[in-house]
């Protein structure tokens, strides 16, 4: 949902707004809930993939009458090259490194992390790793420290762990490190696909196994940091019109679907097709309606290899 999109309309049914980008959907919420103080906002990104969201976050802001100071911290060095070409002259600067590691000069009105917390480490165990019975016992914290200090001082509960059970190490340690970055009064935001009490599980909803994740640990881990925490599905926070239809894909039926539109002279991009939106990438070189198998589904359940509603936002602000 990088492009503007029929979704993201501003959660009127039948699209009467505008359509607007994910970027854009996420500053507008941001702006609503009062999260952006007026004036100078200093904003952090961890994890920027190629540097769209950023583009559009800045750019709505300052749309908004705001001066934007925005930090992009970033462990891809290919990454970053790629933000920096796409946000040249936006007054961005950047921080190339493990977001586990960095120093940082803050404190931050706004930090953002944008589907990234599943690419952190996090450690399969068994529950008599952590001094668990099969069925039963309390979690030892000794033991719990030495794979994860700060879930053990931050009284991270896991006595409900299945056998054998993924701890989320690293993204629990960014919610410390993001409540120490954050600012009085500062919002911070961080998605991915996951449940409040469901434990990890390997996904492959994208193009490489990747570990959903448990909200409810770290919505733990904020409040015990000291943030106001709450966990809101994403569609609901951008406001989406779950009215629409989307293109239900696999990885193999888009790679045909994208040779069919290539040898047609169509580049068609990677993006969440509704039939509008294909509609118009196909222009008069191909007919949607001409095109075999393809999958509409109810855009919240499925969209691309995707399942929207699967995604979930933690939003923490510090009092
Ligand atoms: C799945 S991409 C998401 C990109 C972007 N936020 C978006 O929503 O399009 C994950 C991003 O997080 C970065 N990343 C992963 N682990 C990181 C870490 N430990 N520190 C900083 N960045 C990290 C990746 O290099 C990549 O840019």
């Amino acid at each position: 949902m990088r492009v503007p999109h029929p979704a993201l309309t501003g959660g009127v049914a039948g699209g009467a707004e505008a359509p607007r980008s994910y970027g854009q959907a996420l500053a507008d919420a941001l702006l609503t809930r009062g999260a952006i103080p007026g004036g100078a906002v200093r904003v952090l990104e961890i994890g920027a993939g190629l540097g769209y969201l950023a583009r559009d976050v800045i750019a709505r802001l300052r749309e908004a009458g705001r001066e934007v100071r925005y930090t992009l911290v970033e462990l891809s060095p290919a990454l970053a090259a790629a933000q920096r070409a796409r946000l040249a002259g936006a007054g961005v600067s950047w921080v190339v490194g493990d977001v586990l590691a960095v120093a940082l000069d803050g404190p931050f009105d706004v930090i953002l992390a944008n589907e990234m917390a599943g690419d952190l480490p996090a450690r399969q165990l068994t529950r008599a790793d952590v001094g668990l019975t099969a069925d039963g016992g309390t979690t030892d914290r000794d033991r719990l420290r030495t794979v994860s200090p700060t879930a053990a001082d931050l009284g991270i509960a896991i006595d409900d762990a299945p056998e054998p059970f993924y701890l989320q190490t690293g993204a629990i340690e960014m919610v410390t490190r993001i409540a120490g970055w954050l600012a009085p009064g500062g919002t911070a935001v961080i998605t991915e696909f996951g449940a409040v009490n469901a434990w990890p599980r390997l996904s492959t909803q994208l193009d490489h196994p990747e570990l959903s994740t448990h909200f409810g640990i770290l919505l733990q881990a904020a409040r015990a940091a000291g943030l106001t925490a709450g966990v809101e599905f994403v569609i609901d926070l951008l406001g989406f019109d779950r009215t629409l239809q989307g293109l239900a894909t696999t990885r193999s039926h888009f790679r045909a679907l994208r040779a069919l539109a290539d040898s047609a002279g169509i580049d068609l991009a990677k993006i969440g097709y509704t039939p509008e939106l294909l509609g118009e990438a196909f222009g008069d070189k191909l007919d949607v309606a001409q095109v075999g198998e393809l999958r509409w589904e109810k855009i919240e359940d499925r969209l691309m290899g995707l399942v929207p509603h699967e995604f979930k936002a933690l939003i923490c602000t510090r009092p």
